[in-house]
């Protein structure tokens, strides 16, 4: 039979295919998450992410140099509080000699040029392991957001490039960027966190910052899974409020989230690929059930070709040495 368009043309050879790709995978994609702890040359594997590890901030400078000779431009931390500072207004967070503060230090003073996002949210720092202040067995909006935003301004001094509320209170970019301007931080980006689910795919995370709430779940602040259009609204408010990128999390459980977000914000789109997501595929290729490599490429790919500008994701370093070699 005669036909007149033979789409497999355009299919033939590893040459066309990659001359036709929509979606190309590059290090400035990347975000690289680092767990940073207390102490001298420690670097300690997380139980449940396998092959990813928190480290005291001389092995992070270590690491992040290297991540940056890779080409990844930028690196989002996370501190593990000890138990002993933690209380229920996350005052740690505030300590201008903290683990996060000096660490962004540490950072900046070794590569100045690397871009230093910081997580800004109060469960690492809080006895009830929730993202804010708790009273009544309520996480209350407003109190909440009073400190994220000098939380804010303390990681603006300390050296942040970008700050990353992933809390999902109220109001909270608007009293961030307020709060950010009259301390004279006016080049500090945020990164607002601002169609955070609430997902059981954060396991892994809250084991490696030992952050899993005390009570009750996250449900009165982070989304409802079935929800889309409110995903919408809550980004469009986000970039009114002064975000300079949005975020999707998490991702490949999101990714109709993630187009419908991409069409409707003028704003780059982050999308977090979490630490369940990397868990269930480190799990898989463990157990050779999967190929670890191409289920890392096609699951990025596929975030960047549902609308994501730029991907959180602990897969950040094996997918640079992937597309790389
Ligand atoms: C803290 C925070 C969480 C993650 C990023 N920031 C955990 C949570 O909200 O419970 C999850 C990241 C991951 O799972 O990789 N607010």
């Amino acid at each position: 039979m005669y036909q007149q368009r033979r789409n497999r043309i355009l299919r033939q050879s590893p040459a066309i295919r990659s001359m036709v790709a929509e979606t190309v995978l590059t290090p400035n994609d990347f975000i690289a998450p680092l767990f940073i702890v207390e102490g001298e040359n420690v670097t300690e594997e997380i139980a449940s992410m396998s092959g990813y590890f928190r480290m005291s901030i001389d092995n992070t400078v270590k690491d992040v140099k290297e991540l940056w000779s890779m080409g990844i431009k930028s690196v989002l931390l996370f501190g593990k509080c000890k138990d002993e500072l933690k209380d229920n207004k996350g005052t740690e967070a505030l300590n201008p000699d903290g683990l996060i503060q000096r660490a962004i230090r540490a950072i900046k003073n070794a590569l100045p040029e690397m871009v230093v996002m910081t997580d800004v949210a109060l469960d690492p720092f809080s006895t009830f392991g929730h993202d804010g202040i708790v009273e009544n067995n309520e996480i209350v909006n407003d109190p909440t957001v009073e400190v994220l935003a000098l939380m804010s301004v303390s990681h603006a001094q300390a050296g942040a490039d970008i700050v990353a509320p992933s809390d999902m209170m109220d109001g909270r970019i608007f009293a961030i960027r307020q709060a950010l301007e009259q301390s004279g931080f006016t080049k500090t980006g945020i990164m607002s966190y601002s169609a955070k689910y609430a997902s059981c795919f954060y396991g892994p995370f809250r084991d490696a910052l030992d952050s899993a709430p005390g009570f009750g779940d996250k449900k009165t602040y982070q989304m409802n899974y079935a929800n889309r259009i409110e995903a919408i609204k809550e980004t469009l408010m986000d970039v009114e409020e002064g975000a300079d990128i949005v975020m999707v999390k998490p991702a490949m459980a999101y990714l109709d989230i993630i187009r419908e977000v991409k069409n409707s914000v003028h704003v780059p789109v982050s999308a977090y690929h979490v630490s369940g997501e990397y868990a269930m595929i480190k799990a898989a290729a463990k157990m050779g059930w999967l190929d670890e490599e191409k289920a890392v490429l096609e699951s990025l790919t596929s975030i960047k070709r549902a609308g994501a500008d730029l991907i959180a994701t602990y897969f950040a370093r094996d997918a640079v040495r992937i597309i790389g070699g």
